[in-house]
């Protein structure tokens, strides 16, 4: 990162120059920090599509060539070679660890696997059809209450790694629990001989009465899932961890405010909410023109589901990923989904459809994601709980990342334009 020219902003007829910031790869902002003291303005960027939060040296990703790397490394490698704990490892601490760091890392999600024998009760307290992840905010923000002894603020280095690798471990563990007792199971729980993806696996679709049998196959779809959603920078919720942690509240709080943030249909809610479109598109007899053409009339706030982002304007090289390992896991399961026709249909009609190709509108992450989970036997209300599990090393990134600046990050308080009533009296009712 550099500052070697300036911006002239001419306001009122006096002009005030702004330092630019270039990034790593070349990115350019023009640091806007002074303006307001400067100059008394402040910028209006609804969405915040021009506005950088911070300055980040986690994930890069470039939307117009589709290029993604997390420190440094290209997500097509990582999904390829690595495991989901290596990359946590290494968008955390910013290094690939040592045979031993990993080793050490590893043990550690043992160590924490377990959830405190009392929380289980919080599950019986929630309506057997609570959506899961109302429950798993709800579980990550109680976490606060069985670790309260730590110091968050300025977390010392083995504390952080504790409650890093905590959060980590313990939501497989949450979200397995979550699903036991949504279909009324009893809880199966984690075991040390088992890795990250199939201890998740075996606690989710064992029984006393039926061993899950864990394929290879199965395992590597959900590996290469989670690593692939593990950062994607200043999303909606990561830029939600990093606004709610920089008022100092602690991790876990943080992160279920993330959680929250993903659960919406159009960021992480996207994935189950492709397959209720699939769905309706198969219930509708397969029309995929019926449904594009919903999506093109202004006159209805319809969209295609997992379509479209806000970075991407050529294809997200995750979906490329993703659509690969589908069709891989469904042909190696024998698995013969009517949904993955008509997706694929959609696909095609959309890359070729004008309104669809001038918006730069191209299937994202979470347009085949659920044609995997579904194979794998996942119910679809679990697929964003599926995702909060893959970006859990991501925001613990962010949140560190944002904690560590030195002098420590401003806590996010936005300006407004204000357009409200100007000043009136109040009268008492009796005379309006
Ligand atoms: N279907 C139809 N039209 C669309 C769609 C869509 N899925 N997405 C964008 N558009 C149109 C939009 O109507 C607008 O048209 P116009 O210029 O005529 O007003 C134009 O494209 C630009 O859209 P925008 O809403 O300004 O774009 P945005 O950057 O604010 O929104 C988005 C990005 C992802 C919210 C949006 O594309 C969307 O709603 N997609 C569907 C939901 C989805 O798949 N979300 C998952 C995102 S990837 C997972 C993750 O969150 O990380």
């Amino acid at each position: 990162m550099g500052q070697e020219q300036t911006a002239k902003v001419i306001l009122d007829g006096n002009t005030f120059e702004l330092p630019i910031i270039i990034g790593s790869e070349g990115e350019r902002g023009i640091d806007i920090s002074k303006l307001r003291s400067l100059t008394n303005y402040v910028t209006l960027d609804h969405g915040f599509g021009n506005t950088s939060n911070c300055e980040s040296a986690i994930t890069f990703l470039d939307g117009e060539a589709g290029i993604l790397r997390y420190r440094g490394y290209p997500i097509e490698q990582l999904a390829e070679y690595s495991s989901f704990v290596e990359t946590a490892y290494l968008l955390i601490y910013g290094k690939l660890p040592t045979s031993e760091e990993l080793r050490e890392f590893s043990g550690l999600f043992n160590e924490h696997s377990m959830i405190h024998e009392d929380m289980k009760r919080l599950f019986n307290g929630f309506p057997v059809a609570a959506h899961p992840m109302a429950v798993l905010a709800s579980m990550i923000c109680s976490l606060s209450a069985y670790y309260p002894d730590i110091d968050m603020t300025n977390p010392s280095k083995k504390d952080f790694d504790r409650i890093a690798v905590q959060l980590m471990s313990k939501v497989r563990t949450m979200v397995a629990f979550a699903y036991k007792k949504s279909i009324g199971e009893p809880f199966v729980y984690p075991r040390e001989d088992l890795e990250y993806v199939p201890n998740l696996l075996n606690m989710l679709f064992s029984s006393p009465t039926k061993p899950y049998k864990i394929y290879d196959e199965v395992v590597q779809a959900m590996k290469v899932l989670f690593i692939l959603h593990a950062d994607h920078e200043q999303n909606c919720s990561t830029s939600t961890v990093r606004l709610v942690g920089s008022s100092r509240v602690n991790l876990f709080a943080s992160i279920s405010s993330g959680i929250c943030a993903l659960w919406g249909p159009l960021h992480g809610g996207a994935n189950e909410a492709v397959i209720d479109m699939l769905e309706a598109i198969q219930k509708d007899g397969g029309d995929v023109d019926k449904y594009i053409n919903m999506a093109k009339d202004k006159s209805t706030s319809y969209r295609l589901m997992g379509v479209g982002h806000r970075v991407y304007k050529s294809y997200d090289p995750r979906a490329k990923i993703i659509k690969q390992c589908a069709h891989e896991l469904l042909n190696k399961l024998g698995v013969d989904d009517p949904l993955l026709e008509i997706a694929i249909r959609l696909e095609e009609k959309v890359l070729k459809d004008p309104y669809f190709v001038e918006r730069n509108l191209y299937p994202n992450v979470d347009f085949y994601s659920g044609l995997i989970y579904k194979a794998i036997g996942i119910p679809k209300d679990m697929f964003t709980v599926m995702f909060a599990i893959g970006r859990m090393p991501g925001w613990i990134a962010h949140w560190k990342e944002m904690i560590e600046v030195p002098g420590g990050a401003k806590i996010g308080r936005p300006r407004q334009i204000y357009v409200g009533e100007n000043k009136r009296d109040y009268v008492t009712i009796n005379k309006r």
